[in-house]
């Protein structure tokens, strides 16, 4: 890739002419890779015309340290560091330092960094009562969203977005309470006590012991499931800025409590185009059913009249495999080796579905290939965490994306308040009609 400057820096201007004779030089800004953007911060002032750009297919809504994701090659770096090597080599507390503060640990600053986590890692005992008011059966992304947005009710010690500290803190606390509250979430659905953290596990086998653990016996964690773990909240960890990051970013930009915000990105995440795609991927592959079935589904998503569509397939930016659905796929033929269940019917149906997919002119015309969601489900599932989980297990592993990307939006000096225009399609002004006067 041709590196260029370090920060956005003026090129050569870009000229906008109106059509009525009115003419523009908008700045070109370059990144260090990646496209260059057009600075049209002047275009209302100077031109009196927005752009006009829904679902922000081609909007930079800010500058960027964090990730940068090549659609094309199937690129994802993450402060330069590719997906593969991470998912390879690395820790998700280690890539959570990396995220937050640009650079890899020294085993110091890593052990320091997870030895806070772990003190961050219960919740205040008071919350755990909020759980009794949520129907059993309650979808646990409506209590992530309700508890997590609660935590600003019980860290006041945390709330001042401008102290540095505080901002720290914040994240710290969410990025360590997120397993624990995620663990009880699934424990209070199947009315089981919730499990206190242990110091003495790392972040993945804590959240596989909170999840499956009892008080009556010790836990034994399975290594190669707290590695798969451990390696799916890497592939989850943050990805430029997708709807749920753009909701944390937006949320944050008014100076809400990074509480709130990452409260509002589980909202946003929980949907089934995005985060909900997982569990959505395991429903479609049940509704299939069987390997002889799945040609007319295949249909189905083709057909624009039915809004029925391939889930865990297509991606707004990837138009190349998403690199992390080739690691998922490796993981996912691992762990079910591993926990014997190597020919799982539903792996064999998605990879079945995957082939035939990725040779239908429809898909690779439009070059709809597996994400993330299409193989994560099927570990999950294989590690007897619930469907309705999958979508927390993602919000837990993003939130780590969510926070330094908070954190870098608070500490830009470009940043304000997102406020977007409209192109306008309503009425023109009319007075006010009484009742008595309406037909
Ligand atoms: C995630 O942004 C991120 O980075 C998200 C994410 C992250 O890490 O944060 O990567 C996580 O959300 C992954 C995506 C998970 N969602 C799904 O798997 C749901 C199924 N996918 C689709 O809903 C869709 O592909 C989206 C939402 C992912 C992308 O939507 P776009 O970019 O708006 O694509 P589009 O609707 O413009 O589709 C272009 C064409 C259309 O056909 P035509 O109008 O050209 O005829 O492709 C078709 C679409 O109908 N299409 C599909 C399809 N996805 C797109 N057709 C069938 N099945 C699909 N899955």
């Amino acid at each position: 890739m041709a590196q260029k400057s370090e920060s956005p820096t003026n090129g050569n201007d870009f000229l906008l002419s109106s059509g009525g004779g009115d003419s523009l030089g908008l700045p070109r800004l370059q990144g260090t890779i990646g496209p260059d953007v057009v600075d049209i911060r002047r275009l209302y002032s100077d031109l009196g015309c927005f752009t006009y750009d829904p679902g922000f297919v081609a909007t930079a809504s800010c500058a960027s340290r964090l990730t940068y994701i090549d659609g094309e090659e199937g690129i994802l770096l993450h402060r330069g560091y590719p997906i593969q090597q991470l998912a390879e080599n690395s820790t998700f507390t280690e890539v959570a330092f990396l995220l937050l503060n640009g650079e890899l640990p020294s085993a110091r600053e890593l052990s320091d960094f997870e030895n806070a986590l772990k003190r961050y890692s219960m919740i205040h005992d008071q919350l755990t009562r909020l759980f009794s008011g949520f129907r059993r059966d309650a979808h646990p992304m409506a209590i992530m969203v309700g508890v997590i947005g609660a935590l600003s009710a019980f860290y006041h010690d945390s709330l001042d977005i401008d102290d540095p500290r505080h901002r720290m803190v914040a994240s710290y606390r969410l990025i360590a309470k997120m397993p624990t509250i995620a663990a009880m979430a699934y424990k209070y659905s199947i009315g089981q006590p919730f499990m206190y953290p242990r110091n003495a596990l790392s972040y993945a086998e804590n959240f596989l012991h909170m999840m499956f653990g009892v008080p009556t016996e010790e836990y034994e964690v399975n290594p190669v499931l707290a590695k798969a773990i451990d390696r799916i909240f890497i592939l989850h960890a943050d990805h430029e800025q997708n709807a749920s990051t753009s909701t944390v970013r937006l949320a944050g930009s008014s100076g809400a409590n990074p509480f709130a915000c990452i409260a509002a990105g589980i909202a946003c995440l929980w949907g089934p185009a995005h985060g909900g795609a997982n569990e959505a991927v395991l429903a479609m592959l049940g509704e299939i059913g069987s390997v002889e079935n799945i040609p007319q589904f295949i249909d189905r998503a083709k057909d624009r009249d039915d809004p029925f569509r391939l889930m865990g397939f297509g991606h707004r930016v990837y138009k190349n495999y998403d690199p992390r659905a080739a690691v998922l796929r490796e993981s996912a033929h691992a762990v079910l080796k591993e926990l014997g269940v190597g020919n799982e019917p539903l792996l064999e149906l998605a990879m079945e579905l995957e082939r035939i997919a990725l040779n239908d002119e429809y898909f690779v015309e439009r070059k709809l290939f597996p994400n993330v969601d299409f193989y994560s489900g099927i570990i999950f599932r294989a590690m007897g965490i619930p469907v309705s989980m999958f979508t927390v297990m993602f919000a837990l592993a993003r939130t780590v994306g969510w926070i330094a990307q908070w954190k870098e939006m608070i500490e830009d000096p470009d940043q304000r308040i997102g406020r977007p225009r409209q192109l306008y399609t309503g009425p023109t002004e009319r007075d006010y009609t009484p009742i008595d006067r309406r037909s």
